[in-house]
């Protein structure tokens, strides 16, 4: 072969290896069912021949464990961001969307790194606020979403109601593909839409194995359901006829969501998940840089960076970046251009901190991600890239943020490197830095998605920066972006409100609740105030 014919197979190589991937985040509230969820979709992928090892359920087997832990047991590719195994000829890359306590700015960086979501809901509560939170970014960034609706062998809502709250609340038309056949809680079956078919799950012992599909038609269906059969048939119709017909468009401009209903601990609807994320999300699509243009993805190897763990012993100063793959292929060992200082990074450790089986990381493709190690010259948002041209992509944005803290350092002796500190972690986007003439230089506040960020501030503070810090939580709740700054001096002299700067400019006007925010509003009309879920780039 010569130069030119290997470059050129392995350009074709890089496009059929992006077009295999699909690269997805669940999006949900707590308690949803992710984590079982995940698993459910490990066990149809055959990653796993027993559900139960990732979550050790009560009846399941009774190990307690996470993603990593299923990396050691079963040998596939985890690293704390994502998770990656292959579904028939499909690579199905799960990024992990950190919930609970850990809910905070990475959580939404990270659907900047996928080209699809799936939003979980709980059948008995529907949509609850950190789904919504989540929904908001997706919407955002118009990322398409799928939602399956979970835990349909246990009392819950109506098909139709939940369906009814996705257009009213977040004017998402529901496109149901499967429908429940009897009500939650006593789950027959689903009415598959394509095909008109009933589809009907065996139980297995404990949820632990994949659950057997039986297939029958209509006739069959209405023979042995009767009325069940009848009033899903109908429900289905009267759905389908308010809009609710499938249409891939709408699903790919973020109009509309296909719905699926079922049961993640029984494994129910998990194989119509994992073949409709086949069939129909989106594959990885040349990303734009700061320029406008795109990179197509057989061109050298980029990739950003959406995540930065730092490691909080500080007798190791580890640091790993996680960055997604936008083009070419990623080999280990390669030495990369770090756009926005200009500076080579080797990528030697790559990922040697988790786990044993390294086979499938060595290399990666356009949708894949890779975890840096060492990796403390990496900052979310850094572009990663070899040969030319050069790329940057856009930096990711700053996120409407929920918590505030006014920080102040421990030593007053240690201004200096009080102010270094702060602005650095500014700089990383660990948290954001506001200020105001009032608070003064020596008093900026720290604005967070999740508190669990204050906390990592304040350890860096202390143990990179030596300047301990004070937090001061303030009782802010509602945030909006100020449009125009000459209405400054109206939030200021609010009651319980006041204006602080970021440092990409942005004025934020903070409200101790949302009544102290219509509240003026009623008495200054004029007063421009947007709502905010993601700024800058
Ligand atoms: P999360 O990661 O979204 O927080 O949720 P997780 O998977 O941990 O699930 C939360 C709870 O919901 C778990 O129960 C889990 O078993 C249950 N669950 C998940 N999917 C389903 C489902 O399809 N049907 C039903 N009925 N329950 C479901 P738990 O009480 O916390 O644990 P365990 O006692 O079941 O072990």
């Amino acid at each position: 072969m010569t130069a030119s014919s290997t470059a050129q197979a392995q350009r074709t190589d890089v496009i059929a290896e992006a077009r295999r991937r699909r690269t997805f985040a669940v999006i949900s509230h707590p308690d949803a069912g992710k984590s079982t969820l995940t698993e459910a979709l490990a066990l149809h992928a055959h990653v796993i021949s027993e559900a139960g090892a990732v979550h050790g359920k009560a009846g399941r087997r009774g190990v307690t464990s996470d993603w990593m832990e299923m990396e050691r047991t079963r040998g596939i590719s985890i690293t704390s961001a994502a998770l990656q195994f292959a579904y028939g000829d499909t690579v199905i890359n799960l990024l992990d969307t950190p919930g609970h306590a850990d809910f905070s700015e990475d959580t939404y960086r990270v659907l900047s790194a996928v080209d699809s979501a799936v939003m979980l809901l709980d059948a008995a509560k529907g949509l609850e606020p950190q789904t919504l939170k989540l929904f908001d970014v997706c919407r955002y960034r118009g990322i398409p979403v799928i939602t399956f609706i979970n835990k349909w062998d246990r009392p819950g809502r109506e098909a139709l109601e939940l369906c009814d709250e996705l257009t009213e609340r977040i004017g998402l038309q529901p496109m149901p593909l499967t429908w429940p056949v009897g009500v939650a809680g006593h789950l027959r079956g689903v009415l598959d839409l394509t095909s008109g078919d009933l589809i009907r799950y065996q139980h297995t012992a404990g949820g632990a194995t994949i659950a057997p599909e039986e297939r029958l038609t209509p006739q069959q269906a209405a023979a042995d359901l009767g009325d069940d059969w009848t009033q899903a048939a109908e429900e289905a119709e009267l759905l389908q006829a308010s809009g609710g017909e499938f249409d891939v468009a709408r699903f790919f401009d973020a109009t509309a969501t296909p719905v699926l209903f079922g049961a993640a601990v029984r494994n129910f609807g998990v194989r119509h998940l994992l073949d409709l994320l086949v069939e129909l999300a989106p594959r990885p699509t040349p990303r734009t840089d700061t320029d406008g243009a795109t990179r197509a993805l057989d061109a050298p190897f980029s990739a950003f960076v959406f995540k930065v763990q730092t490691g909080m012993d500080p007798a190791h100063r580890d640091q790993v970046a996680f960055a997604r793959v936008c083009s070419g292929v990623f080999e280990r060992g390669m030495v990369v251009t770090n756009a926005s200082t200009g500076k080579p990074f080797a990528t030697k450790y790559v990922q040697q901190v988790f786990g044993q089986q390294r086979a499938t990381l060595d290399t990666a493709y356009p949708g894949d991600v890779i975890g840096l190690v060492n990796a403390t010259a990496l900052r979310v948002g850094d572009t990663l890239y070899t040969d030319k041209p050069p790329v940057r992509f856009p930096g990711l944005p700053n996120f409407a943020p929920a918590h505030f803290a006014v920080a102040r350092p421990a030593d007053l002796g240690r201004a200096k490197q009080f102010r270094k500190g702060v602005e650095q972690l500014g700089a990383e986007g660990v948290v954001q830095v506001l200020r105001s003439d009032r608070r003064g230089d020596a008093a900026p506040v720290f604005a967070a998605v999740g508190p669990m960020q204050f906390e990592v501030a304040a350890h860096r503070m202390e143990t990179e920066f030596t300047s301990p810090i004070h937090l001061e939580r303030l009782p802010y709740n509602a945030v909006r972006r100020l449009a125009d700054t000459s209405q400054r001096p109206i939030v200021d002299n609010g009651r319980r409100s006041e204006v602080l700067t970021r440092v990409d400019g942005a004025e934020l006007a903070l409200f101790a609740e949302e009544m102290d925010l219509r509240l003026l509003l009623r008495a200054h009309p004029e007063l421009v105030l947007e709502s905010l879920v993601a700024e800058g780039n």
